[in-house]
């Protein structure tokens, strides 16, 4: 994930150092992002020369004191594991100016837990991308009560110059909005394979080809205020009471993961995945995805940022 970040702000103009405690990886990221910028110069997105002049803006560093000379923003994209984005901070707040902003890109833990050992607790944010961050323009900005209204404007004001749209939520809660959202239909999905109503395929093919599609387009309170409420309110009354409100994870997914089928990246989930379809989706689903951040007319992230150079992360 942080490949894509850094890749944002290289696109929007800004200078980047990214590290990683392995050695290894760190030397890998480099490769991915330059492959990542090239994917966006072939499908036009950008120009090989606003390629080049990213890649070039984003410079490794071994070590966290030298990433972090002089920043005006940290994002921190390290494993979702508390104990580890807590030393993480302790750091951040050591080596970082005091001028920074403290980011992290979690999924799922709270902000004040996170910086429980940071002293000033008003530069901490979180900024929570989707996954590729570098194509899909929604950016979840969550404040604790503690962060400044400056820091959140200051974080919105830069998410918008690099073509980003940030959501800034009225208060904290687990999964924030598009996590929840999509993990109540996920349960859904599961239940209704489990009942034996279809198959994880057909009904792939039925979400993507109906609300999936109109879902770039159409949010929620769009699609039911086109529907009309009065509608929504029979759906509702009737659908409600029959929908899944299961609590567990159900047993499709705890078989599938005690035999170890996790997905694409083990070869096998709900799909099979040969080493070549795992390659091939996964340089199609980037072309597409752009194709559908483009047409939503949210692509600026692909462009110049339009504050230019002014931007120095
Ligand atoms: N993958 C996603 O789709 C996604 C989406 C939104 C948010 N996130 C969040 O982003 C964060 C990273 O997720 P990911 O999928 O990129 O994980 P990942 O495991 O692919 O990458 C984490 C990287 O952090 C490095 N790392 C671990 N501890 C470190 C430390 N102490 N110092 C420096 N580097 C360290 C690891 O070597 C690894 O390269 C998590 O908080 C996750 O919840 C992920």
């Amino acid at each position: 994930m942080g490949a894509g970040i850094a890749q944002v702000f290289a696109v929007g103009g800004c200078q980047v150092r990214i590290t990683d405690n392995d050695a290894d990886t760190l030397k890998a990221l480099n490769r991915k992002i330059q492959q990542s910028l090239e994917a966006m110069s072939q499908a036009s997105f950008i120009s090989a020369t606003e390629a080049k002049e990213a890649c070039n803006r984003i410079i490794p560093m071994p070590e966290l004191p030298g990433t972090l000379h002089d920043v005006q923003l940290v994002t921190e994209c390290i494993v979702e594991k508390l104990p580890a984005k807590q030393e993480m901070f302790a750091q951040l707040e050591r080596f970082a100016p005091v001028h920074a902003v403290l980011a992290s890109n979690t999924s799922s833990l709270s902000l004040s837990e996170i910086g429980r050992h940071v002293k000033d607790k008003s530069r901490l944010i979180i900024t929570h991308y989707f996954n590729p961050a570098q194509i899909l323009p929604t950016v979840e900005v969550v404040a604790s009560p503690a962060t400044s209204a400056v820091v959140v404007d200051r974080v919105c004001r830069l998410l918008v110059s690099v073509g980003k749209v940030p959501i800034v939520l009225h208060k904290e809660i687990a999964g924030f909005i598009v996590n929840r959202i999509q993990a109540a239909m996920v349960r859904e999905a599961l239940f209704l394979l489990e009942q034996g109503i279809t198959t994880a395929d057909e009904l792939d093919r039925a979400v993507r080809g109906s609300m999936g599609a109109r879902l770039a387009v159409l949010g929620p309170f769009q699609v039911m205020d086109w529907g009309g409420l009065d509608i929504w309110a029979e759906v509702i009354r009737n659908l409600f009471p029959k929908l899944s409100a299961q609590r567990e994870v159900p047993s499709i997914v705890d078989e599938k993961v005690s035999q170890g089928h996790l997905g694409a990246k083990s070869g096998r989930g709900f799909y099979e995945w040969s080493q070549t379809a795992v390659a091939d989706s996964a340089k199609l689903l980037q072309q597409q995805l752009m194709h559908v951040a483009s047409a939503i007319g949210s692509d600026k992230c692909l462009g110049p940022a339009t504050l230019g150079g002014e931007c120095e992360e």
